[in-house]
């Protein structure tokens, strides 16, 4: 019989806390699976996929191998997919992924290694199509299918439209899934526009099919394919169809399942205070009522009786978590001085605050918390930003070529005397050389990533200027995880987490505000975040953490619910402009959307019937943070 949670799961789910303990499971399972077959004079056949997600899957692998002597020998491997147009060597072909990423780490035949064509004629393609599918058939095909998924819902790079029966083909990338590869090509211009890919078929042969996500970016996308019903616009749902498919999520990719978001719907729960605000605020939307309105038969109707039961009337509970709402809205983010402090997130004493905003990469801290910064500065407050990346990998090629061409044209113009700027003008010919010699798709001289972390910079500086950050208050960390590296290849190390020890304790911050906490752990974000708790361990022996308090903020993309919310800074129309104005200083696409998320909640919060804002910043409380 199936359980509750299943009803609403179409595919089997398998959950653990980390990706780390998830892939160290899988890989067991595969290991076993070599063996079996290594004993039995038989090959394995692996369906492999590129991507960040499968990363620290393939380093239990290497492990094993290093560690215990795992043989991949026998071991064939057909890869999902390539962009079409690279060639092997590449640096985002995905066959130099497969190789640095696994395959030059272990001791896997040359032969037995398969990955889509990415450079043949457009008039082979169809061919070389047909003999990959034919060269997995005559292996007896793929014993265990590893997937990732994109955020459009692809497997391998089976768009919105592919049907349940598309073989091996090639496909156009939708715009979506370029956007997300635009950082790994460094600008969206230079992402293929097509991709050979396994079709949709081809996946729903393998015998066994293991889907991993990771990180709350992925909880909708994963919603949708594992509880809706299966359509062709999200390819991943038709594993719902195979008998033998599994999602391995870590609890970020859980975040948005039903067993998580609405667990009365599928069993008995201990009504515990955040879920309790999670159901009621939920019931609210579900109704379309603001929370003061909802009746006992609302509660009846949704499973939630039991909750009466405990908690109820319907009337007393629904004040209750209405006033619970209410108090997190404050315009006194560093607490109000000289006030009752019960009612309010953020403690009056001591005032003023030191208060320290953590980012990632510049930019995350206007779109997600400028109002609440300049809210902070105009209360006195003494407001400090800490960079840890650079953000240079963001920066394109063009706003380097701008500033060499200004230099070029101020000596052409005569506007500046020649001689005195010959250096100079050498220093811009060299840069505009560089970028002509490495194209669109090479890596950036050291020169060029300097320079590029200098535009970055300048523009943190004058947005935060706007908001009243003086530049003494702006730290630029550059890690070196980052520094060294690219996307999806990032290795932090001790190093890391001591320089941002250092700058908590210069600081010695009140308040600190950072994001990251259920990020995909190889994402920038999530790599920050780890680095973070580290460096809050290697700080609990000083005495500053005792009085300070940590708020966490939230991407974009995944945006903090109403009932994880300990603290909503509203923002005036005005201070809406203000922001939108901060952000046209990073010459990026942040600004078009770096308010949307303040709109919808406010929306939200209006919709529960609290009072009517024009958009609101919002903050989630860490908990301990020696744990
Ligand atoms: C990769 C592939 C894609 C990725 C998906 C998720 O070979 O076929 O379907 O699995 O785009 O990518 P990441 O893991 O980078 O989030």
């Amino acid at each position: 019989m199936k359980s509750e949670a299943e009803q609403f799961e179409k595919i089997p789910v398998t959950f653990h806390e980390t990706s780390a303990e998830a892939c160290q499971i899988l890989a067991v399972e595969v290991g076993s699976l070599i063996r079996q077959r290594q004993a039995a004079g038989k090959h394995a056949v692996l369906g492999l996929a590129t991507g960040s997600t499968p990363v620290p899957f393939y380093r239990e692998l290497i492990k094993m191998h290093r560690e215990e002597g795992l043989s991949f020998n026998n071991v064939i491997t057909f890869n999902l997919d390539e962009y079409y147009g690279l060639d092997q060597q590449h640096r985002e072909s995905y066959f130099r992924f497969m190789q640095e990423q696994l395959f030059e780490h272990i001791d896997i035949p040359e032969a037995n290694i398969n990955i889509p064509p990415g450079t043949v004629s457009r008039k082979e393609v169809y061919q070389a199509c047909l003999d990959y599918e034919r060269r997995i058939d005559a292996h007896g095909g793929i014993d265990i299918q590893i997937l990732g998924i994109g955020r459009t819902g692809h497997i391998g790079f089976n768009e919105p439209g592919s049907t349940q029966e598309s073989p091996t083909r090639m496909i156009t990338l939708d715009k979506i899934t370029r956007e997300d590869a635009a950082r790994d090509f460094l600008g969206i211009k230079n992402v293929p526009r097509f991709a050979i890919t396994m079709g949709v078929g081809t996946i729903l042969r393998a015998k066994r099919i293991v889907l991993m996500a990771w990180g709350e970016n992925k909880a909708q996308i994963v919603r949708k394919a594992v509880e809706e019903p299966s359509t062709d616009a999200i390819s991943a749902s038709y594993l719902q169809s195979h008998p033998n498919a599994q999602f391995l999520l870590d609890r970020g990719a859980t975040s948005g399942l039903t067993r998580e978001c609405q667990p009365w719907l599928v069993g008995s729960n201990e009504w515990t205070d955040s879920l309790t605000r999670r159901a009621v605020t939920w019931l609210a939307g579900k109704q379309n009522k603001p929370i003061l309105k909802l009746v006992d038969d609302d509660y009846n109707e949704h499973g939630m009786a039991d909750l009466l039961t405990d908690q109820g009337p319907s009337y007393e509970l629904n004040i209750r978590i209405f006033n619970e709402l209410q108090h997190t809205i404050s315009g006194w983010p560093g607490g109000k001085p000289d006030a009752e402090d019960g009612g309010r997130p953020e403690h009056a004493e001591p005032y003023p605050k030191h208060s320290l905003v953590l980012c990632p990469e510049p930019g995350d801290e206007l779109l997600a918390m400028g109002g609440t910064i300049n809210r902070l500065i105009e209360q006195g407050h003494r407001v400090d930003i800490g960079f840890l990346t650079s953000g240079n990998l963001g920066v394109d090629d063009e706003s380097v070529e701008r500033f060499a061409e200004v230099i070029s044209d101020l000596v052409s113009a005569e506007a500046v005397s020649a001689t005195a700027w010959e250096e100079t003008t050498r220093f811009a010919e060299q840069l505009l050389l560089e970028l002509k010699e490495k194209g669109p798709f090479g890596d950036d001289t050291e020169t060029l990533r300097t320079l590029k972390s200098m535009v970055r910079r300048s523009e943190a500086r004058h947005a935060l200027r706007t908001c009243g950050v003086a530049n003494d208050q702006v730290h630029f960390l550059d890690l070196p995880f980052y520094e060294n590296s690219r996307y999806r290849r990032f290795h932090p190390s001790s190093d890391d987490a001591d320089q941002l020890c250092q700058l908590m304790t210069k600081v010695k911050p009140h308040q600190i505000y950072m994001t990251g906490s259920a990020s995909d752990p190889s994402s920038v974000s999530g790599v920050c975040y780890r680095l973070f708790r580290d460096a809050l361990r290697a700080s609990a022996k000083y005495e500053w953490p005792e009085q300070c308090r940590i708020w966490i903020y939230r991407s974009q993309e995944k945006p903090l619910e109403s009932h994880e919310i300990s603290m909503a800074v509203p923002m005036s129309p005005d201070q809406v402009k203000a922001k939108i104005h901060a952000l046209a200083h990073y010459n990026n696409e942040l600004t078009e959307t770096g308010v949307e998320s303040d709109f919808a909640i406010a929306r939200v919060y209006d919709d529960l019937g609290l009072a009517e804002y024009e958009a609101i910043e919002t903050f989630e409380a860490f908990g301990d943070f020696r744990t």
